[in-house]
């Protein structure tokens, strides 16, 4: 039985409220996107600060029909959902027994979707295989493509299910996931599918993504060209076939020397444009390709890596985030820790440049195959620096942002999900701290408990 079963999980019957209370501390991440001096802005409201998690004035989170609707001290938000028409005795209560409480985490970059098993390339990187050596050579995410290309819906949805239960009991109740495994026309949109109907299975909302241009597949690497003629093909027959279908919210590129140039992920992401996409970008993962100059000049909702932008390429997102038109910086520190790579994403610059700042795992089968997202915040802190309140804000606020869903997921504030975790912990200091420890004790995803921890 997988988790996604334990649900409906209200302890008073069918009643339309929740009422969760008992907290130490309610890290509401209300008020907008964070960029620079805010990027550690939590927004907390402090049970012990009050007179504990018991008192009158301890914060509360109230929740009506899926979406919160009162966030603050216990005894004016019980007066407002009255007044509001919401009588109190129709809120079932979740005591969060002394614990954190946080909005449901938001994952902003995954490769959800994908067959095959690539656990013996960690031996041959180990041995001083390069990433893109073993792409080259017909490995990587070509071999992934072999096998996605074989799998069906079915077992895409299989697996899905499985990892998306994994990234839930991590209290992650939003995932953006994208196609790429695919690189024709029928793979991805299978792909794609099966993102929308996970999503519409629940409990995790999942925001669907084309990723056509991940590589050159190999009928295509034999052609004279065939870089070229490929992303001819992914503009000209996968993008209109992807539209048509209606299940791309986003469209991406793996912008990098040796995969697609700047010049080709733009021609790429203006097509995608065209058809009402939002966009983001593989942007500057290896090595400076003007892939953070790209996305700021496109307006893309997100850069996503960074771990060596040029400087011209943290000045264009620097000056969008001034302009209003930010691009998220979605750094992915737990896919450098795998790949065993030197340095991290200049996280500090970027924040200091006014730009905001979200984390993702990156889950992928070469990169990354890690669905923890907790244990990224927990990277971010020890290789980029950022304090655990900056983490946070890059897994909820501006994650949603970063996929897309900044007006609807990632805070509690009136008018948001109902997406809530409860942490055995007692300070959001402690998230990052106990590393890889399974922190989660209930995850609400729309007003409903979705997870519970088995005792
Ligand atoms: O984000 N860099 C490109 N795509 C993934 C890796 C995909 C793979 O190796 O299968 C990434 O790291
Ligand atoms: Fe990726």
């Amino acid at each position: 039985m997988t988790l996604r079963l334990i649900e409906g999980g209200r302890s008073s019957g069918d009643a339309p409220g929740l009422l969760i209370h008992g907290a130490s501390q309610v890290a509401t991440l209300a008020g907008g996107i964070r960029r620079g001096d805010a990027q550690g802005d939590v927004a907390l409201l402090d049970g012990d600060d009050v007179g504990g998690p018991g008192s009158a004035a301890a914060p509360v989170v109230a929740i009506w029909d899926g979406l919160v609707v009162g966030v603050g001290p216990r005894d004016q938000v019980e007066l407002g959902v009255e007044r509001g028409g919401m009588p109190l005795a129709r809120f079932a209560r979740l005591d969060a027994d002394g614990g954190v409480v946080t909005p449901g985490l938001v994952d902003p970059h995954t490769h959800l979707l994908f067959a095959g098993s690539r656990a013996h390339e960690l031996v041959l990187r180990q041995r001083g295989a390069g990433y893109l050596e073993i792409l080259e050579a017909g490995g990587g995410i070509l071999s992934t493509v072999a096998a996605t290309r074989e799998a069906s819906e079915e077992e895409l949805a299989a697996h899905g299910r499985l990892w998306l239960d994994e990234m839930l009991r991590h209290g992650v109740t939003t995932v953006e996931a994208k196609s790429g495994y695919g690189l024709d026309l029928a793979t991805e949109l299978r792909l794609l599918q099966v993102a929308h109907d996970l999503g519409k299975e629940g409990p995790i909302d999942v925001l669907p993504t084309f990723l056509g241009a991940h590589a050159v597949p190999p009928e295509y690497r034999a052609r004279p060209n065939g870089t070229e003629a490929y992303v001819r093909s992914v503009i000209d027959e996968q993008l209109p076939g992807v539209a048509a279908q209606g299940r791309a919210r986003s469209c991406d590129v793996f912008c990098e020397h040796g995969v697609f140039t700047a010049d080709q992920s733009r021609r790429i992401l203006e097509a995608a444009g065209g058809y009402g996409m939002s966009l983001r970008l593989h942007a500057d993962e290896l090595a400076p390709s003007g892939g953070a100059e790209l996305a700021a000049d496109l307006g893309a909702v997100s850069a996503d890596h960074l771990h060596a932008p040029s400087d011209q390429g943290v000045d264009a997102m620097s000056r969008a985030a001034a302009a209003g038109q930010p691009t998220v910086a979605t750094l992915l520190p737990g896919t450098t820790w795998f790949l065993m790579a030197e340095g991290a994403a200049p996280a500090r610059r970027f924040i200091d440049a006014g730009v905001p700042v979200a984390l993702g795992t990156d889950f992928n089968p070469g990169t990354s195959p890690n669905p923890n997202l907790p244990l990224v915040m927990t990277v971010a802190c020890l290789e980029m620096r950022l304090s655990p309140e900056e983490a946070l804000v890059g897994t909820t606020v501006n994650a949603a942002h970063a996929a897309g869903v900044g007006d609807l997921a990632g805070a509690l504030e009136p008018g948001k999900l109902g997406d809530v975790v409860i942490w055995r912990a007692r300070t959001v200091g402690e998230l990052p701290y106990w590393v890889g420890a399974d922190l989660v004790d209930v995850v609400v995803k729309r007003g409903r408990i979705v997870y519970r921890r088995a005792d």
